[in-house]
């Protein structure tokens, strides 16, 4: 069975590859995904990729795909600093998700160092260009191959005590 991952995109990366390229460089949002789907094949991975400059759009889409998505990468743009909304549309959504940046978040002005969403995501990825995205995926999958562990070993520990009390 393969593994769904959501990739999500948020404002201003539609201008990717001619928005602030000496930050961002100069890859388009359309080789950047490209990139993504040649690096997935052959690893068992279904993708879905989408980019929106609202932030409602972007919490719609969190809430459409849920019950799809096994793991969200999700680069919230300006939104990672002060989205409330976003970050409650994480943590409601309980699908584990990684915070990835192009940028080294923490090496720019300071405003950019706080995000309110990492804290409900599992991981933040940030400052290796577009394989930020493949870190991100990466650290999905190790996370919910240990997820299907402990979700076995637990099994595993009910049929035991089940055993017992008989
Ligand atoms: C960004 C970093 C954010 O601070 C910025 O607002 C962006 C892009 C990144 O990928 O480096 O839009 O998320």
């Amino acid at each position: 069975m393969k593994t769904n991952i959501l990739i999500l995109h948020g404002p201003n990366l539609n201008l990717l590859g001619e928005r602030e390229p000496k930050i961002y460089g100069f890859l388009t949002l359309n080789q950047l995904n490209q990139n993504l789907k040649k690096f997935v094949r052959a690893r068992g991975i279904a993708l879905k990729i989408f980019q929106s400059n609202h932030e409602g759009v972007l919490i719609d889409l969190l809430q459409k795909k849920r019950k799809w998505a096994d793991g969200v990468v999700f680069n919230p743009g300006a939104y990672t600093h002060y989205s409330f909304a976003l970050r409650d549309a994480v943590s409601s959504i309980a699908v584990p998700t990684v915070e990835v940046h192009l940028s080294d978040i923490m090496n720019r002005e300071s405003f950019r160092r706080k995000s309110v969403i990492a804290p409900v995501c599992i991981a933040q990825v940030s400052g290796f260009g577009w394989e930020s995205y493949t870190q991100g995926i990466e650290t999905l999958l190790k996370n919910l191959k240990l997820i299907k562990k402990i979700k076995a070993a637990t099994l595993q520990a009910t049929k035991r005590k089940v055993h017992h009390v008989r």
